[in-house]
């Protein structure tokens, strides 16, 4: 009899793996903050499953929200159809994100919310009588999504660019601001952006970045002060700002949106992964007042009036109750003390790291704890060692870093920094 990894391996395809993809370990269940094994071995997890199971798994009024909704109406198509799980979630949205974001558009997926920013953005132009307006300027090191779009805005390196040459957009890159967390933004960070959005100011739609924390490019913190720069820039060319917030919506860096951190509203902003608390597929792209306006303008330049985007589960009442349940929980306010608790115990657990000689740098942000070295781990060696060590955690590149879910306790949080000091100390430079 093949075991279910043998049978995986004969037909399922997984992400950013070969056609038989390994190791792989097969899971039963998950509970609280823990994952179980196949062979009855139970990890910490230290991803909350992609940085969205921010209050762990099967959270009892998450599950009851569930099967509440399941029991009335888990889907119905959106076109010319609502639902009280919909309007509420979209109420719930447009009331706790930066304020000046009015108007909510529902997707399946970080990518497509990310795609749909892009659209907005580009078709706003269109309405403002400015259809050369086309480009995208962003930063190195960000990742944006796996769809073509949102590809074209990831990282040039280590975004596969170059696989895809000749097919993607060709956008503007600025340097990754070099500006820390907890460092003023100088000129000189600013200048690169600053400069190609004044060279190019007659092509530029908007630019799009993840603000405060780039996270699958690279798991970088940077100033507040840089992301307040370049929304005064944007708004001097008038171009838009897509804060693409996928990653660090919910609480995950100490508030409840990165955006905050500088006190500045984007004209779009997208949300996805913790917004179901990592139960269903669903994200939104949020836009201003004004944003919403031009796209429904009809102008004779050709502004349609409409949007035209819409996934076939847009909406999904299923997933938005979800997203309700999880705003629910968001809203007792708890989540701030855990992300704080949380981000102490990282500070501490992960500080040894640095004396370590594979070890280029240690970084705490809210409940992001990121081990930076100087080669790129060797995943086969490091993914069974983290098992071995009962938790989960899974690198990418020279990234060894951990997002737990907020209701992880100080002892797991422990559990997590010491098997990263153990596997990352077992790696010789
Ligand atoms: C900042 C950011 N944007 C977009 C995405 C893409 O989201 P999804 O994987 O849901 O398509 C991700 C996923 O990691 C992300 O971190």
């Amino acid at each position: 009899m093949p075991s279910l990894v043998e049978r995986d391996q004969a037909v399922v395809w997984h992400p950013y793996a070969p056609p038989v993809a390994t190791p792989l370990f097969a899971v039963r269940e998950t509970e609280g903050v823990s994952i179980r094994l196949d062979d009855g071995r139970w990890l910490i997890d230290g991803m909350s499953s992609w940085w969205s199971a921010i209050h762990g798994y099967r959270h009892p009024h998450i599950d009851a929200a569930l099967r509440d909704q399941l029991g009335r109406m888990p889907h119905v198509m959106f076109g010319g159809i609502t639902h009280e799980p919909a309007v509420r979630l979209c109420e719930r949205l447009a009331a706790c994100a930066p304020d000046g974001l009015e108007r909510v558009f529902l997707s399946d997926s970080g990518s497509v919310a990310v795609e749909v920013a892009i659209k907005m953005a580009l078709q706003t132009q269109i309405a403002r009588g400015r259809p050369e307006r086309s480009r995208l300027l962003t930063i190195r090191g960000g990742y944006h999504g796996d769809t073509f779009g949102a590809m074209a805005v990831c990282d040039p390196v280590t975004g596969m660019h170059g696989l895809f040459e000749g097919v993607l957009a060709r956008h503007l890159f600025a340097p990754r601001p070099e500006c820390r967390f907890d460092e003023p933004c100088e000129d000189e960070h600013i200048a690169g952006i600053a400069g190609l959005l004044d060279d190019h100011r007659d092509e530029i739609a908007a630019v799009i970045l993840e603000p405060i924390v780039q996270g699958a490019g690279g798991m970088w913190f940077y100033s507040p002060d840089y992301l307040r720069r370049v929304r005064a820039l944007c708004d001097e060319a008038e171009v838009l700002l897509i804060a693409d917030e996928i990653a660090t919506g919910f609480g995950r860096t100490g508030r409840l949106f990165a955006c905050e951190h500088a006190g500045v509203t984007p004209d779009l902003l997208c949300v996805g992964k913790a917004l179901t608390g990592g139960t269903m597929t669903l994200a939104a792209t949020l836009a201003t007042g004004d944003v919403a306006e031009a796209l429904g303008r009809t102008t004779s330049e050709g502004a349609p009036g409409v949007f035209m985007h819409g996934p076939t589960f847009m909406g999904n009442p299923l997933a938005c109750a979800a997203a309700n349940a999880s705003l629910d929980l968001l809203d007792t306010g708890e989540w701030r003390s855990q992300v704080a608790a949380i981000g102490e115990r990282l500070e501490a657990g992960l500080e040894p790291c640095r004396a370590l000689s594979a070890v280029d740098d240690v970084r705490v942000l809210g409940a992001i704890g990121v081990v930076e070295l100087h080669e790129p781990v060797d995943m086969a060696v490091v993914q069974p060692a983290f098992v071995e060590q009962g938790v989960w955690i899974r690198p990418f590149g020279r990234l060894v870093y951990t997002m737990p879910p907020f209701v992880t306790p100080p002892e797991a949080v422990d559990r997590i920094t010491a098997a990263m000091q153990v596997v990352i100390g077992a790696i010789e430079r």
